[in-house]
């Protein structure tokens, strides 16, 4: 330190992101980006009441680890904040049989969107009849197995589906619920929606368009298919209800309009997911109830207005349920200093792991935040980039942190908020063996998915 207001005010300090402070105790947890049982004890992160070294030393890292008290309230947080309302986690955002039963068992309902998923639902045993099903292209083979297992609601996405979905479900002498995924000209993200006339993506049928209603009258021709209604996702990782209020009228406009110019009543509507969460102290996510109580009152404020009966209402979270509920803890294996132009000096932590368990830096710019997870230190905070393994600059984990400038091999680091989309979209890439989750609860660990090995990955590989 060698400017007397700290080092970061000395001539050619590296500036962070304006949004990130110099902690006072770079020690500390932000409690809002941790599972509710994360703390530290003696410098130690302890989750689920595992102290993260014993965890470690029986399952080794990289690993993510999921506090499924945690999960369970946040799921249950949502069923409550929205009674009355279908909730679906989104499997998406991560899933495997464990994490299907705990969703079940809180009372909530599985969106599923591959092939994959339903067979991981299927195979922790959830009744398909709580299963929603999504995709912009589900294959004859996918539908057909949909309908003959029984799934709830399969929402149809193109003219080629719908065809697709009548023939396999009057093949099958199945009447399938069908909902319809409209496009409503809205797209959100954090604090910002953008709403525009058209919207260039594959998902959805547009309602300014005119698709959408041709859609109701393709579903509706279908007789082996049951029209329950119009589907919306706006987006993700979203903080306000604005967003959803523009989409909820222009959904509802057009669910009045069937009501009225066709005189058929759709029993559901289904808002989507995208509800955000803390991933640094910059963001500040809303509650499940004061979200519950924004879309209620945009939803009945519509309907009255276009003097239609509010449908049965569903939502789709996902990162809102997994997201804070999992942490991926690292290894450092090399703290380097590299000089930049200007004099400064970013010092560049590697770990264990990297573009292959989280991806969402790289690919969406993400944010992340990181803790010392082994010890306490008494060390001066510095900015730091922590950096994966794989051979690509842009494997990065954590862009901008502060830790202990004392941090070393051999110490652990965890980063909060990866239960969403990190696991999920894990890769192999430089053969990379994809980390274990590791579930723990009133100081028990249990692996729920294993560690990838070398034979995993050797046993696609037929020579
Ligand atoms: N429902 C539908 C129809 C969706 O497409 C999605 C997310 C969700 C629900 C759940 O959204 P959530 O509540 O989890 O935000 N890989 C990206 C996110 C992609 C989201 C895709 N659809 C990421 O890592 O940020």
């Amino acid at each position: 330190m060698t400017h007397e207001a700290g080092w970061a005010h000395a001539p050619g300090a590296l500036r962070g992101p304006s949004w990130l402070r110099e902690p006072a105790d770079p020690n500390a947890l932000v409690p809002r980006l941790w599972s509710s049982t994360a703390h530290k004890r003696d410098g130690e992160l302890v989750i689920g009441g595992v102290p993260v070294a014993d965890l470690v030393a029986d399952f080794n890292t990289p690993a993510f680890v999921l506090d499924e008290a945690d999960f369970r309230a946040r799921a249950a947080a949502f069923r409550d904040a929205f009674a009355g309302y279908h909730v679906y986690y989104a499997a998406k955002a991560f899933l495997c049989t464990a994490v299907a039963r705990w969703v079940v068992e809180e009372g909530l309902y599985l969106d599923v969107c591959s092939d994959g998923e339903l067979t991981v639902a299927l195979r922790a045993g959830v009744d398909p009849a709580r299963l929603g099903y999504h995709g912009n292209n589900k294959s004859y083979p996918d539908l057909r197995r949909a309908v003959a297992t029984g799934v709830g609601k399969i929402v149809v996405d193109s003219f080629a589906e719908i065809e697709r979905l009548g023939r396999v479900a009057a093949d099958l002498g199945r009447s399938q619920k069908v909902m319809i995924r409209v496009t409503a000209g809205v797209e959100a993200h954090t604090h910002e929606f953008i709403a525009t006339a058209h919207e260039d993506q594959k998902f959805g049928f547009s309602i300014a368009g005119g698709d959408a209603w041709k859609a109701v009258e393709a579903v509706l021709a279908q007789p082996a298919l049951e029209l329950v209604g119009l589907h919306s996702h706006i987006g993700s990782q979203i903080f306000d209800t604005s967003g959803f209020e523009v989409a909820a009228r222009r959904v509802l406009g057009l669910h009045a309009r069937v009501a009225h110019d066709l005189g058929v009543t759709l029993p559901e509507m289904d808002l989507g997911g995208g509800f955000g969460i803390a991933y640094t102290s910059q963001d500040e996510p809303a509650e499940p109830a004061h979200l519950a109580a924004g879309l209620t009152s945009i939803v009945e404020h519509e309907c009255r207005a276009l003097g239609v009966a509010v449908p049965q209402l569903s939502i789709e979270p996902g990162r809102a349920i997994v997201g804070p509920a999992m942490c991926t803890v690292y290894t450092v294996g090399t703290v380097k200093p590299v000089s930049l132009d200007g004099g400064a000096v970013r010092t560049y932590v590697s770990v264990d792991g990297g573009m292959s368990d989280n991806i969402r830096t790289a690919l969406y710019d993400a944010d992340y935040s990181c803790t010392l997870a082994s010890r306490g230190s008494t060390a001066p905070p510095v900015l730091a980039r922590v950096v994966g393994k794989h051979c690509e600059a842009g494997d990065i984990v954590v862009r901008d942190e502060f830790v202990p400038a004392d941090l070393a091999p051999g110490d652990l680091l965890a980063v909060p908020g990866t239960g969403a989309y990190c696991r999920s979209m894990a890769s192999n890439y430089n053969h990379a063996m994809r980390p274990p989750v590791i579930a723990v609860r009133d100081g028990q660990a249990r692996v729920v998915v294993r560690r990838e090995t070398v034979e995993d990955l050797l046993a696609t590989d037929v020579g």
